[in-house]
This record gives structure tokens, sequence and C-alpha cells, in this order.
């Protein structure tokens, strides 16, 4: 999926990098949640769900009319498609495909949560939480990369050395590979710390509790703003450079203190090991076999979701 993607804008002029990951992030998680098959299916719902992204976070009045009302009967639509598709899985066992419905329908039988009516919800949640925080992450990771040539280089090298010691050198990542990635781990970890995906964490004050001299009752929302906190040049000089070298001096108890990309405690994001994957698996393929430049843009701007104005123009060249 990431080779033939990457293979695919490299035959074109320069691409927007936001727009073609958020189609490639949408059809492969769409893909591992209910079996979307991107390249067959009559519909593109990468679009209907960006649509119903954009204006997610409007008004909301539900009249006729406002984007608040069109987005909420978007977002119906979507749920009874995939309604449909999960009555169609259980009524014809011969359409399972091993990704997370099937597991949702095995679970029914044990989980009471788990009914026809939650399951849509729950993957139009998960396809929601996957969708936006990791195409953001990968477009802004184009964005550090391509102004950051001596990152590039010194992954390049990192990468370079993991094929090299392979047996077969058409073999696929393994863990201990993944393990072995140093300097892609810092540039990952230095990619979360400034980009901030979430504005911030809430959290429920269980009982009072004193911050400089001001009591927080209990049963208060807490709203901690954790981009003061990854941004902040007591810990992290500099805090908007990109800077992925930095994490050689940070000791874990610093680290688990002032970074929490995923949030933390119990409530910590569930997906959170598996962005990192990712992440790291696409950098692998990125500095091995292509080169890239951009051409334009890269403004980004907050409001509040992250958004990326005239987008980032990349132009993408396969190696040999
Ligand atoms: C994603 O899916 C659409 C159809 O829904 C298809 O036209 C497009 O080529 C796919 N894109 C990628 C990058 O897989
Ligand atoms: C997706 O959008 C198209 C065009 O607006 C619409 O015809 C279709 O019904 C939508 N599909 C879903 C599942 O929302
Ligand atoms: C990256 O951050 C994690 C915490 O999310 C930390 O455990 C890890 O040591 C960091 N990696 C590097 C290379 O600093």
């Amino acid at each position: 999926m990431l080779h033939t993607n990457l293979a695919n804008w490299a035959t074109q002029g320069p691409v927007d990098v936001k727009q073609v990951i958020s189609v490639m992030v949408f059809n492969f998680t769409a893909n591992k949640i209910f079996g979307y098959d991107a390249a067959n299916s009559k519909e593109k719902l990468s679009e209907n769900y960006t649509k119903i992204l954009n204006s997610f976070i409007s008004l909301p009045l539900n009249i006729p009319g406002t984007s608040f009302h069109k987005c909420m009967k978007d977002r119906e639509k979507m749920l009874k498609m995939l309604k449909d598709t999960l009555m169609e899985r259980l009524s014809d066992p011969s359409k399972r495909r091993g990704d997370f419905l099937d597991q949702a329908i095995d679970d029914m039988k044990t989980e009471k949560f788990l009914t026809e009516d939650f399951i849509p919800q729950l993957m139009f949640g998960i396809l929601f939480a996957s969708f936006e925080s990791m195409s953001t992450t990968l477009t802004l990771t184009f964005k550090f990369l391509s102004e950051n040539p001596r990152v590039v280089e010194e992954l390049r090298v990192e990468h370079e050395a993991i094929v090299k010691k392979r047996e077969n050198p058409n073999s696929g990542l393994t863990w201990e590979e993944y393990r072995s990635m140093t300097f892609t781990q810092m540039v990952v970890n230095e990619t979360l710390r400034i980009s901030n995906i979430p504005p911030g964490l809430f959290r429920k004050a269980l009982k009072d509790f004193q911050v400089k001299g001001f009591t927080v009752p209990a049963g208060w929302t807490v709203m901690l703003v954790t981009p003061a906190v990854q941004l902040n040049p007591e810990t992290f000089k500099d805090p908007v450079t990109f800077n992925p070298w930095r994490w050689m001096d940070l000791d874990q108890v610093t680290i688990s203190k002032n970074f929490m990309p995923f949030g933390g405690g119990t409530r910590q994001c569930a997906g959170a090991e598996y962005s990192k994957l990712v992440l790291s698996t696409f950098l692998h393929i990125l500095v091995t076999d292509y080169s890239f430049t951009k051409v334009k843009g890269g403004d980004v701007s907050r409001t509040p979701i992250i958004s990326f104005g005239d987008g980032i123009h990349i132009k993408f060249t396969a190696r040999n």
C-alpha cells in the first residue's frame, strides 16, 4: 500500500501531499476496519469523509442550511453504509475478511455493548480518530523533512544500513529492524512534539486540588494545554526548531513529564504504538526508495485543527 502510493506519486509532477496522503490514509484505514476496497469501489468515500471532517467543528445549529446540519446528514449516510456492511457480513459469513469488523462480530457474543447499532458508530469513531491525526502528522513530516535535508541524510544512513544487513534484500521490514531505528524514533518524537495534533487534553478533577494558590474544585473539567508543555523553552531549547538530535540529551523522566502527544495515564491514546509504527515504516520506504523536494507551499495554521493553506507540493523521484 505505502509502496504503491509512493510509486504512483513519483510518476507524476509535484503532488499536494496533504491531499494525496489523506486519500491514502483513508483507503488504508477503511480497508483495515471494514474491508473497504478502494481500487474497486464505485464511491470515493475518502471525499465523503473529508467533507464531514471539514464541517465537523462548526456552530452546532442543527437546522437545514447550516454546515452543521449538512455534516450530521452526511454522517448519518456514512453510518448507514457501515451498518449495511455489518448486516451483510452477519447474514453471509463468506464475506469475512479478517478485519476489525469481523473481530467485532466475533466479540458480539461475549460483549454486551457491541450491538448492531453501536458497531457502526465504533467504526466511524475509529476512522475519525486515525484519519485526521495520521494524515496531518504525515503531512507535517514532509514539511519538516523537506526543510531539513540533514535529517533526511541521517535517516537514509540508518535505513540503508538496515537494508544492507538483510540476508534477503527483498524481505520486508521486521520487528527487530523497527526496534533498531534509533534516529527514526527521534525524528518521530520530534515531529509529534512540534505538531501538537490535539490542542489539549481534558480531565475531570476527582477531588479539590491547588494550583499556584487557586483551588480547583472536585467535578470541574480541567484542560491541560499540551502544546505549552511541549514547546516550553526550558525543557526544549529553541522549541520551534525541528531538531531530532535534541532527543539524545533528554532523559526518560523529563520525557514522561513534558512529552504527551498521546495523552497519558490509563486514558492514553489506544493508537499510540500503531501511529509510531506506521510513521516509521513510511519513513523507511520513503528514504530508501525515493528522494523528494518541496516545490512550493508549507504554510501551516491552526483553526483549531491544523490546516495547510495552499498545501505542500512535493516532487517525488524514485532512486535506483
Ligand atoms: C483510494 O480510493 C479511491 C476510490 O475510493 C481510488 O479512486 C483511489 O485511487 C484510491 N487511492 C489510493 C491512493 O489508494
Ligand atoms: C458519498 O458522497 C456521494 C456524493 O455526494 C453520495 O452520492 C454518496 O451517497 C455518499 N456516500 C456515503 C456512504 O455517504
Ligand atoms: C520517544 O518518546 C517516548 C515517549 O513517548 C520515549 O519513551 C522514547 O524514549 C523517546 N525516544 C527517543 C529516541 O528519545
